[in-house]
């Protein structure tokens, strides 16, 4: 384990994110248009995202070490996003800016009645992560306490990083989204998968499967931990210890629960890389989510160690 010792007496875990970094652009309206309409938007954001930053954001915040490994335009969005990072204390040395595609775009309608999404990704640089750029941070990977993966960048360089940290004993976590099927050689290569319910039953192909079914399934598959997001519920817990529920803890209040999911695995691997079991890290991951449903935006609503510590007391 690559862990520095603290003033405080915790480590402090070396958390590698190999993913994605768009900007979210979302516009509320008082109702989504349908083919060929045009409607007004009451009020319109341009915050930072990507399943792969939030993550690393989120990992940061509750007091990780953190490379990201990733890319964005060279342009304004993407220098923006560079900022952010490094505001967060980010190592952004694999932070490519890529000179020969725009910064990931996700294009969000919000029906402010309804609280539905529409949503548009247009990958842009996130498309361009490739083998290669992962090969380029193999020894900050193979020093890392835990590498943590998702699928908004080319399923190729997904499994050069997992290999990589796979190799070398490093924990391996993948938050399998967004949902699709997955090859079984993939699945070999990770420790920890954190599906929310419908990427769980996706992965299966079984969508009747319940979340422990599916569970089942994917140890089957080679995968030892399993963990299915369930909303406000919590999560379920599978490994060779058994099957839990981790109950959901209630959030403050419910303001917008983008970036949830990326919260919970970000705080996961944190824990996980500070060498907490299953259960207690997916405690901690649930109580750092419901904070972060209780603020606006993915990345600016990540928890700090702070808040998460003073609810689990
Ligand atoms: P995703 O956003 O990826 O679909 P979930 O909806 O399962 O994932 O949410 C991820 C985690 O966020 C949950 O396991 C839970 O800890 C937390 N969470 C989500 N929604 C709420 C909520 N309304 N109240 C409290 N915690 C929540
Ligand atoms: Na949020």
């Amino acid at each position: 384990m690559n862990t520095s010792n603290r003033a405080d007496g915790r480590t402090r875990p070396h958390v590698v994110v190999v993913g994605s970094s768009n900007t979210d652009m979302t516009a509320r309206v008082a109702r989504l248009p349908g083919p060929g309409e045009t409607v007004l938007s009451e009020r319109f954001e341009m915050v930072a995202g990507g399943k792969g930053a939030n993550q690393a954001v989120a990992a940061a915040r509750l007091g990780a070490q953190v490379t990201f490994v990733a890319r964005v335009g060279a342009d304004a969005l993407g220098a923006q996003a560079i900022a952010g990072f490094q505001a967060a204390g980010i190592d952004t040395a694999y932070v490519v800016q890529d000179s020969g595609a725009p910064t990931g775009i996700a294009l969000i309608g919000v029906d402010a009645a309804r609280g539905e999404n529409s949503i548009i990704v247009a990958p842009g640089a996130n498309a361009h992560l490739s083998p290669s750029d992962v090969e380029a941070a193999s020894e900050v990977i193979r020093n890392a306490d835990i590498v943590v993966c998702q699928l908004e960048t080319p399923l190729e360089t997904v499994k050069t990083a997992l290999r990589i940290a796979w190799e070398a004993g490093v924990l391996t976590v993948l938050n399998p989204a967004p949902a699709q099927p997955l090859p079984a050689d993939l699945l070999a290569l990770v420790d920890i998968l954190t599906p929310n319910e419908t990427e769980a039953v996706l992965l299966v192909g079984d969508t009747d499967a319940s979340p422990e079914a599916a569970a089942q399934q994917l140890h089957a598959l080679g995968v030892s931990s399993v963990v299915v997001t369930l909303g406000a519920a919590g999560a379920l817990v599978s490994n060779a210890d058994g099957v839990v529920v981790v109950a959901g803890r209630r959030a403050p209040t419910v303001v917008d629960t983008t970036g949830a999911g990326d919260c919970f695995t970000g705080a996961l691997s944190v824990a996980l890389a500070e060498g907490k079991d299953l259960r207690r890290a997916a405690e901690f991951a649930g109580a750092a989510a419901s904070l972060s449903v209780a603020k606006a935006g993915a990345q600016p609503s990540m928890p700090t160690r702070a808040d998460v510590d003073a609810i689990l007391k």
